[in-house]
């Protein structure tokens, strides 16, 4: 009697757990470059992927910490430049192949379909932020 309690116990722990556990965490662009190189490689191309790099040799500004909320991803310079997740989401949770297939699945683990307020959330026409019109050519190379 007592072990069995033990076990009904222990698996709504797990769930409780589990749930916290919601929060997506960042993986770094060299992750979805496995899968994903056609978007990658031209990705490398564009202003997003140095915009670190971009700030920091700023003669025009100040680079401080402030700068990262849109120069990197996640205002982590180690997540250095606009990278994928910056748009598509913190991917832990939609990384793996069996998910991945799964568009609703993927979703459902954090992936974003990136949309105009994607753009919005850095280009939010303040100071030198200007506005960009969502354009999914402007981002990388597609499939389709
Ligand atoms: C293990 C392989 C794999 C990895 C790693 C991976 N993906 Fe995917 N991804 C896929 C497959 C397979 C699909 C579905 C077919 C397709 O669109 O290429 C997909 C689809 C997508 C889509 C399109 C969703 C849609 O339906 O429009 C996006 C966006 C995406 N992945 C972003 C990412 C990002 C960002 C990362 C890194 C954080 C990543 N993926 C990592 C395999 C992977
Ligand atoms: C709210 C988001 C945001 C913040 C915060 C931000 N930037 Fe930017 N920055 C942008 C965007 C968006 C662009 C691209 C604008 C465009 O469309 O040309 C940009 C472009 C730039 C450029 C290249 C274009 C130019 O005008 O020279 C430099 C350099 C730059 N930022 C430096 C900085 C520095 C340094 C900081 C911190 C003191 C900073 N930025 C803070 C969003 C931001
Ligand atoms: C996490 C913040 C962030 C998001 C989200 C973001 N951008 Fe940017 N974007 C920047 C920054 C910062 C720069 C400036 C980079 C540099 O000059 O180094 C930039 C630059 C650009 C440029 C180049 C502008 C030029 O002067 O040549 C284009 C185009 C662009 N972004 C389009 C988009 C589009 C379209 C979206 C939405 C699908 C988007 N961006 C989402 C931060 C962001
Ligand atoms: C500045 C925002 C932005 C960044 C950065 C970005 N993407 Fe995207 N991505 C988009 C947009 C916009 C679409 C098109 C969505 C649509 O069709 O409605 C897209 C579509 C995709 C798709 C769907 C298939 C296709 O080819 O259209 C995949 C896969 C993908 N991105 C992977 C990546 C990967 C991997 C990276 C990093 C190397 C990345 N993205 C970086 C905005 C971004």
């Amino acid at each position: 009697m007592k072990a069995s309690y033990g076990l009904v116990a222990g698996a709504f722990l797990l769930a409780a757990v589990g749930s916290s556990y919601a929060q997506h965490s960042y993986i770094g662009a060299e992750k979805c470059k496995m899968c994903h190189k056609l978007q990658y490689d031209s990705w490398l191309t564009t202003k997003h992927a140095k915009a670190t790099e971009t700030a920091k040799a700023s003669t025009k500004w100040k680079f401080d910490a402030s700068c990262l909320s849109c120069h990197a991803t996640n205002k982590n310079e180690a997540l250095s430049g606009v990278q994928c997740e910056a748009c598509h989401g913190p991917g832990s949770d939609y990384k793996t192949m069996s998910i991945m297939k799964d568009r609703e699945k993927a979703i459902a683990n954090g992936l974003i379909i990136p949309t105009q307020e994607t753009c919005n959330s850095c280009h939010d026409g303040k100071d030198h932020h200007k506005p960009v019109k969502f354009d999914r050519e402007l981002v990388h190379a597609h499939k389709k």
